[in-house]
């Protein structure tokens, strides 16, 4: 079986080695050629240079491979997908021939170029996750569509991609590009998940006054246990670190939060499909904020602590909602997944896309067995609700920002306890006749209801 495969930066060049060590042929292109030239010397280093060629040109490329040709896209998302794909044509791709783009793009972009090049090539989509890492040993790979060509395909990425129990965390999860809206919910994800251990940290840092080393043998001993997971245990390594004078690595490093867009995406698309994943936008939100004030500022703010008061947290009511707001966080995610899913048609499989967050992934954790177990599971957590409650309720206590923990504390007070939506829809229906809605289900006015001869002006 020969592949091609077009861009060999970091998540190219990993996966190259990765299918290649697997006994896949492949022909490979980058338009710099001394990425070319380097992975060449380490497959050499590996042995496996005789299942390698790589070409100078697109057109090589083509020539080299007999139809049904199969070609894998690692190159960044937007338009130098389209220029590729382009430039396959021009060289000689056709009907018959399958075109994966691997890369981290909208999920809006793939469906525009099924369309696009339904006429002329296979177009599929397929997200990645698990850095460079992940894709030199064992990626989760969320794909999507049943484009003819796939059938060739899957057998090497079920191969490829990290194993769990036996299972492989590649899979179709539903159709069209519906593989890359549930790698960008898995971004969303992991934006939440990762600003819910700093504002953990950051309570136990600054409200609780411990030392960074103290917070990594507090996560350590988490990771011991249920709440492992691949961000918690980077975290507690990340803390654990101090440069030569004994400076822990954190304070070294600005404040100012970066991200590439997939967050915003996610955020966006729930607004726009009206789904509530407050953990996620507030976590987008909460890198956005890291940007408004300046680093010194930031810094002054962050250690000194002047605002800010000291509690005493009990450790097991912090872990534990630590535990159950990690689980609303996947909540969240999945509800925007099965919305989207329903509204596009996808026929998006929940239990398959969790099958492929179970290891390789960034979000990869423990706890994902909890999660299969449902919505119904999630919410009997009594005790954790009522940590996370407690927990939130000390931290706000302390002067310092939690945005994530306090979303997710307010999604679930809001899908628990009763609604005060009634009051909004009266204003609405008040000033602006809106409508609403009795409990009998009967679309009426306010004036229906009660008497109203003079309004407040
Ligand atoms: C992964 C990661 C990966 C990356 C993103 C998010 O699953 O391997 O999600 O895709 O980390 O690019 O990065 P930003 O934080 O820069 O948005």
């Amino acid at each position: 079986m020969q592949v091609a495969l077009v861009g060999l930066g970091v998540m190219g060049k990993n996966l190259a080695l990765n299918l290649i060590e697997k006994g896949m042929t492949l022909v490979a292109y980058d338009k710099n050629p001394d990425a070319g030239a380097e992975l060449i010397s380490c497959a050499q280093s590996l042995g496996v240079e005789e299942r390698l060629h790589i070409v100078s040109d697109l057109g090589d490329m083509v020539r080299r491979l007999e139809p049904p040709r199969s070609v894998l896209l690692l190159v960044p998302a937007g338009e130098l997908v389209d220029s590729v794909c382009n430039e396959l044509i021009e060289a000689g791709v056709s009907k018959g021939d399958i075109i994966v783009d691997c890369g981290n793009s909208n999920y809006k972009d793939g469906i525009a170029r099924k369309l696009k090049y339904q006429n002329k090539f296979e177009f599929a989509t397929m997200g990645i996750s698990g850095g460079a890492e992940g894709a030199r040993h064992g990626p989760a790979m969320m794909a999507s569509g049943s484009e003819g060509g796939w059938e060739r395909l899957v057998p090497w990425f079920e191969k490829v991609a990290a194993s769990y129990n036996g299972e492989s965390c590649f899979a179709r999860v539903g159709q069209s590009a519906s593989g890359h809206f549930v790698k960008m919910v898995h971004n969303g994800i992991e934006y939440a998940l990762m600003q819910l251990i700093a504002e953990v940290y950051h309570l136990l840092r600054i409200g609780t006054g411990r030392s960074p080393k103290e917070v990594a043998e507090i996560f350590e001993s988490w990771s011991e246990g249920e709440l492992n997971s691949y961000l918690l245990s980077i975290s507690r390594h990340i803390l654990s670190l101090e440069d030569g004078n004994q400076t822990p690595l954190v304070d070294l490093i600005d404040n100012k939060v970066g991200a590439k867009g997939t967050g915003l995406w996610t955020a966006q698309n729930a607004l726009e499909l009206g789904i509530a994943v407050p953990s996620l936008v507030a976590a987008v939100q909460a890198r956005h904020l890291t940007n408004t004030i300046s680093t010194l500022a930031a810094k002054e703010m962050t250690y000194q602590a002047k605002e800010t008061k000291k509690i005493d947290i009990d450790l097991d009511e912090l872990k534990s909602a630590f535990y159950f707001a990690s689980l609303l966080c996947y909540r969240q995610g999945l509800a925007l997944i099965k919305g989207a899913s329903r509204s596009h048609q996808w026929k998006v499989d929940l239990a398959k896309t969790l099958q492929t967050w179970r290891a390789g992934c960034i979000i990869r954790a423990d706890y994902l067995d909890d999660i299969a177990k449902g919505v119904d599971f999630i919410d009997t957590l009594e005790a954790e609700a009522h940590a996370l409650r407690s927990i939130t309720g000390q931290a706000i206590q302390t002067g310092l920002a939690f945005p994530v923990l306090a979303s997710t504390q307010t999604y679930i007070a809001t899908l628990s306890t009763p609604s005060n939506g009634h009051l909004v829809q009266a204003q609405r229906d008040y000033f602006g006749e809106h409508g609403i809605k009795t409990h009998s289900g009967e679309t009426s006015h306010l004036t229906d209801l009660v008497d109203l001869p003079e309004k407040v002006r």
